[in-house]
């Protein structure tokens, strides 16, 4: 596997497999691999010739008071991870490489969509990762990139910002992957005690039994989402951030599932903000 460590090494190795005439499919990733990336990388390989993926804690995804300097930074494990599953090249720039001196310019995704769910709660988010994404993108040369279910929201952040800019990449969504106990795989689930670990199954369990209710026929937003906050209320170390449910992709505002929606949580357990979130309507 190819360590590009710098913005000219992968412009040169982007460079080299266009000319090779290879598909180049990329997997954008902030390291701290689990099987969620993995699988990732797994679908990448499928689809692609060449697998590029990137390992950069992105600095201007992090508000000021969120955990950028916490972030697990792992990169000898990840590269490991990365080789088991065949992926070609690494790229693993410095902050100072991706945003230079006089660094300005951002990319911005206005719709209404992007102030609700994690947006809301997180400004700037959304525009830190738009903005790593496009560079990205451009520098891998990437005729396709994969994403996690789990940041649906960065989803239909990431499939607007392309289409609008007439970006020429295929964005894929891939299903969440969970450990066996239900629990959503993310890297901020190293911050949690065994204990918390425990408390943070309610998560899934929580968007289960909205699943079940769904599946017996209820189709009305606010009993799903009663159904979710009254089961997340019972673990006492939870603390509710949101529970929203809204048409997928659009995320427009409904009373009633009729076609693809997203049931979204995001919940604290101690310290730990976790995010979990279930298609319906499919
Ligand atoms: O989902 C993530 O890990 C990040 O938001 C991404 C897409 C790698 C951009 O930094």
């Amino acid at each position: 596997m190819k360590i590009l460590a710098t913005v000219e090494d992968i412009k040169a190795y982007s460079k080299e497999m266009k000319e090779a005439g290879k598909v180049i499919g990329l997997v954008p990733t902030m390291g701290a691999l689990h099987e969620g990336h993995l699988t990732l990388m797994r679908t990448a390989k499928k689809a692609a010739d060449v697998v590029i993926a990137s390992v950069f804690v992105n600095p201007t995804q992090f508000g000021p008071n969120e955990d950028f300097d916490a972030y697990p930074r792992q990169f000898e494990a990840d590269c490991e991870k990365l080789r088991s599953v065949g992926v070609d090249a690494v790229f693993h720039p410095a902050p100072q490489d991706m945003y230079p001196e006089g660094y300005c310019t951002y990319v911005n995704v206005e719709g209404e969509f992007t102030k609700k769910l994690c947006g809301g709660q997180r400004p700037g988010h959304f525009r830190g990762v738009a903005t790593v994404v496009t560079k990205l993108i451009n520098l891998a040369r990437a005729d396709k990139a994969f994403f996690g279910q789990k940041d649906a929201q960065q989803v239909t952040v990431i499939r607007r910002f392309v289409d609008d800019l007439n970006i020429p990449v295929e964005i894929n969504m891939v299903p969440i992957v969970r450990e066996d106990n239900g629990l959503a795989r993310s890297s901020r689930n190293a911050y949690l005690s065994e204990e918390e670990k425990k408390a943070a199954l309610i998560l899934s369990a929580s968007l289960a039994k909205a699943h079940k209710a769904y599946d017996e026929g209820e189709r009305d937003v606010e009993t799903i989402k009663k159904i979710v906050v009254d089961s997340l209320n019972t673990e006492p170390m939870s603390v509710i951030d949101y529970v929203e449910l809204y048409s997928f992709p659009a995320l427009e505002e409904i009373k009633t599932v009729e076609k693809a929606s997203l049931l979204a949580i995001a919940v604290r357990i101690g310290k730990t903000r976790l995010i979990d979130n279930l298609i319906l309507g499919e």
